[in-house]
């Protein structure tokens, strides 16, 4: 099916139905516990192999135990198979986009596609753009490999901490 709504293609050059893909975050955000921010979120992905997985955010009476939206999609993208995200979206409660907060860029850098697309506040931008020079999985693959990483770790000398 052509996609209903205008936005960029994943990086694979497949069409994003982005509209689906905000319906899908939205009734994400209707399931939130949320009790003590009153903030519902919903996240909704697509994966490089076609499926759509969500999540909302779960609070905890020890607030700093909060699962974000993003957590408990990443939870369903392994539950239901694996793979990498390669277009994401996000809402509030009033199903208007939401910018997902550092750590879950974080999160989503881990299980990202090269070059995945996210719906942001800003407009469509791709995962770098929102995690420049992210510390990810290949960080650590080139320090086991050589020792120390692309010259901007610890042994690279280029900060200054008198
Ligand atoms: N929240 C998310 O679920 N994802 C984000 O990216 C930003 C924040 C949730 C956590 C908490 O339950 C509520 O929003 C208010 O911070």
């Amino acid at each position: 099916m052509a996609p209903s709504s205008a936005g960029p293609a994943a990086p694979d050059g497949t069409a994003v139905d982005w509209d689906a893909l905000r319906r899908a975050a939205t009734d994400a955000m209707r399931h939130a516990y949320a009790p003590y921010s009153s903030f519902p979120v919903g996240a909704a992905a697509i994966t490089e192999d076609g499926r759509l997985v969500s999540g909302c955010n779960v609070e905890n009476a020890s607030y700093g135990v909060t699962l974000c939206a993003e957590c408990s999609l990443v939870s369903q993208l392994h539950m239901t198979g694996g793979g990498r995200l390669v277009a994401f979206t996000c809402v509030d409660g009033t199903g208007a986009t939401l910018m997902p907060c550092g750590r879950c860029r974080q999160l989503l850098f881990e299980h990202s596609a090269p070059g995945m697309v996210l719906e942001t506040v800003s407009g469509f931008r791709t995962i770098d753009e929102v995690l420049p020079d992210a510390f990810g999985p290949r960080t650590l693959v080139e320090y086991a490999s050589t020792g120390s990483g692309s010259g901007s770790g610890p042994s690279s000398g280029s900060v200054d901490r008198a």
